[in-house]
């Protein structure tokens, strides 16, 4: 056996499974067949009387089932037929002649918690690395090893609803106290613990903690409740996925099932639905999201680019809303030291706190202790002078938006940091290159274009200028990914990427509503679209002066095409900046928006008049943003479809389920994009004119993916 060992100590076969050279470990066919072959062993030596499981990988239980595997179904059959199999093989654990302990350290996640939940016991180390789940959702999928049956069965169809219906994993002390880890215990004594567990079961000691609670018991121990579990949770899938991804309803529909006619018939439809939903186009678009995602983690940004200089010590310039919010993802995701430096110290003062605020939040919702809270709050620092400069491999300025003021703190920086130091920069819209013409040593200068807020926003954008080293991107990118983001390299031009092909949706959005829209229409046609927000939301929230200056930026360089509507200046005029304002699109009271505010529309010089069907609204803005989404592809600003499409989800939430725009476009055919923006263009003004690189994919029927 290659995946399996084991050896017996006294009368406990202590397994450790470890799949040779692979980073996790997951159950694939040779894992499966070899478990059948190890567990029949296992059941012919009299001398073992209970079992006790774990893993060789240093911080990893098993991460699910093998999802390359998935993508090779070809067909419902063969999808329903591989569930059926696992189910199979946790049947066998599930019902193997002597007591099987699961010892679970790091994560345990999809067909990995399945197993889990199929042993007799589980006991994990409390580390923040143990992570127990059901994920399968995010991937358009459900739990199909037995997880719809055997979950709810453990803690409850309400708990267990919530787990898998929001696929987030959950650590293993919230685990524990849910009742899906029997023991929790530190990560030096979990065999021990595990093996005595093991022992103490084979010799019919057995004890299992009261679950679930009053409420649990009065929503699942009886019909009525249960229904109302269940009516509920429908509700609110539907009000969050709008309909557009199937998996959850499935999810839910394979509990209900299995909780009214019985465990067997139960795995039989969660087999059912598992095979249709494998094949689907929704679960294959998020598959390919996680293999991209996957690909972008090793991804350095220039191929055969020297790795990242190390960095022990970060400085900050500007201790706004964006330069605290790195400073407090830093400390957080890196766990390094911090400097912050802004011009006077009441500044340097509020953005420690505002930095100290997402530490905060850490500790609020229980993901650090409060030792740790105090290590990491320790390592935020501030001043008004450059002291600490000298020792940081990297500073990010986030000051003013304008030329000047960033070459002079670029001056300033340069007088202070090592000869090896990067400096880069924070700017949505100034190009890198200007800013480096300041520099000594512009081969050390780079933008790293982050979203707000920090600290929740995915994505990072990384900006060689032309004179940039490879090492200084190498470093860029490799920090970014220390700070938990999806790191993209974009090319040193107008807008980047992310705000390149947001600006002409934008536009659009105003246009729709100049021309009698209705401000909640637009947004709620998007919505329904599959974004998290709709544009005018999206408007508030990002500033619509800080929208309208970036459109301003890309007007200068693209012309006409990128206009903004003036009557947006309206609205600043107005003082209607936004959510920041407390005014814009929308009403804004006690920091929560409210509807929209109709004095916009006298603003605007309009009435609305609910004349353009929602069909049309998401057309017009869709059709707007693929188009400048292939012209900036084609001219470079990215380096591949994978590479603009991963921005686009992670940067504004681009419907995740139609697989980003240039994956959208393959998908309705640029012939057929083609023909509707020229019929766009004749009736709404040349804005809507195909780009080069759309008229060309539709002449020789090409595809951005293969
Ligand atoms: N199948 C195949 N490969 C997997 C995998 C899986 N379930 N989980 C992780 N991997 C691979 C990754 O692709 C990556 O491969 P690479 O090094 O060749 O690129 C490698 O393992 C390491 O993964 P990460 O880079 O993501 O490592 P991290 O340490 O950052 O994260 C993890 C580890 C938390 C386990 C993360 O990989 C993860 O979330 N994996 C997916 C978990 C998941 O979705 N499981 C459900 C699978 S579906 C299922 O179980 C269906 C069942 O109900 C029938």
């Amino acid at each position: 056996m290659a995946i399996f060992s084991w050896e017996a100590k006294d009368g406990v076969a202590v397994v450790t499974l470890d799949t040779p050279g692979a980073p996790v470990n997951v159950i694939s066919r040779a894992v499966t067949e070899e478990m059948y072959e190890l567990l029949a062993v296992l059941e012919r030596d009299a001398s073992v009387k209970a079992v006790a499981f774990f893993s060789g990988k240093p911080d990893n239980f098993i991460a699910g089932a093998d999802i390359e595997e998935f993508v090779r179904l070809k067909s419902t059959a063969d999808a329903e037929q591989l569930a059926r199999d696992g189910q199979a093989l946790l049947d066998r654990v599930a019902t193997f002649t002597k007591p099987i302990v699961a010892g679970i350290h790091g994560a345990c996640l999809g067909g990995g918690l399945e197993f889990a939940l199929a042993c007799g016991y589980r006991v994990a180390s409390d580390h923040p690395k143990t992570q127990l789940g059901l994920p399968e959702i995010q991937l358009g999928i459900l739990p199909a090893a037995g997880g719809c049956q055997r979950l709810p069965r453990l803690i409850g169809a309400r708990a267990a609803l919530d787990m898998i219906l929001a696929g987030k994993s959950e650590r293993a002390a919230k685990a524990f106290r849910l009742g899906i880890v029997d023991e929790l215990v530190p990560p030096s004594i979990l065999q021990d613990i595990a093996i005595a567990a093991a022992r103490r079961l084979a010799q019919g000691v057995f004890r299992r903690r009261r679950r679930g609670g009053f409420l649990g018991l009065l929503l699942d121990g009886n019909p009525l409740g249960r229904l109302l579990v269940f009516r509920l949770a429908r509700r609110q899938v539907l009000a969050q996925t709008k309909g557009n991804y199937p998996a959850p309803l499935a999810a839910l529909e394979a509990v209900r099932h299995g909780l009214s006619h019985g465990m067997r018939e139960g795995l039989r439809r969660e087999a059912q639905l598992f095979g249709h939903l494998a094949l689907s186009d929704v679960s294959r678009k998020l598959v390919q999201i996680f293999f991209a995602t996957r690909e972008l983690k090793k991804d350095l940004g220039v191929p055969g680019a020297p790795p990242p200089a190390e960095v022990q010590r970060l400085a900050v310039v500007g201790s706004g809303f964006m330069g605290a919010g790195i400073a407090g993802t830093t400390v957080v995701q890196a766990g390094i030291d911090v400097r912050l430096k802004d011009a006077d110290l009441a500044r340097v003062a509020k953005g420690l706190a505002a930095a100290r605020d997402i530490v905060n939040e850490r500790l609020t919702r229980r993901r650090i202790t409060k030792f740790e809270h105090a290590r990491l709050v320790a390592l935020l620092s501030g001043s008004d002078q450059y002291t600490g400069f000298g020792k940081a491999e990297l500073v990010i300025e986030a000051v003013f938006e304008e030329l000047a003021v960033k070459q002079q703190v670029l001056r300033e920086c340069e007088a202070v940091l090592p000869a090896s130091a990067v400096f880069a920069s924070n700017t949505s819209t100034i190009p890198i290159a200007r800013i480096a013409e300041a520099a000594r040593r512009a081969e050390q200068v780079i933008g790293m274009h982050f979203f707000s807020p920090v600290a929740r926003m995915p994505l990072l954008e990384v900006i060689p200028a032309a004179a940039t080293a490879p090492q200084t991107v190498s470093t860029a990118v490799g920090f970014g990914r220390r700070l938990g983001k999806t790191v993209i390299v974009v090319r040193d031009a107008p807008g980047f990427w992310v705000n390149r092909i947001l600006a002409p949706y934008m536009n659009e959005a105003a246009q729709l509503l100049l021309s009698g829209v209705r401000a909640d229409e637009i947004d709620r046609a998007m919505v329904q679209f599959g974004f998290p927000v709709g544009p005018i939301t999206l408007l508030d929230e990002v500033g619509i002066d800080v929208a309208q200056h970036a459109c301003e930026v890309l007007q200068a360089a693209f012309g006409e095409r990128l206009t903004p509507p003036a009557a947006l200046a309206a609205l600043v005029k107005d003082g209607r900046l936004g959510r920041k304002a407390g005014k814009g699109f929308y009403t804004y009271s006690g920091g929560r928006k409210g509807s929209v505010d109709s004095a916009i529309y006298p603003l605007l010089g309009v009435q609305p008049n609910g004349g353009i069907p929602s069909a049309e609204i998401v057309q017009r803005l869709t059709y707007a943003m693929l188009n400048e989404a292939a012209r900036a592809l084609a001219e470079g600003v990215v380096r591949s479809p994978r590479d603009g499409d991963i921005g686009a989800i992670y940067g504004f939430g681009f419907p995740p389920f139609r697989g980003g725009p240039l994956r959208y476009l393959d998908d309705l055919g640029a012939d057929r994009v083609f023909a509707e923006l020229q019929r766009l263009s004749e009736r709404l003004g040349p804005r809507f004119t195909p780009s080069e690189a759309v008229v060309d994919h539709a002449r020789s029927r090409a595809r951005f993916y293969p």
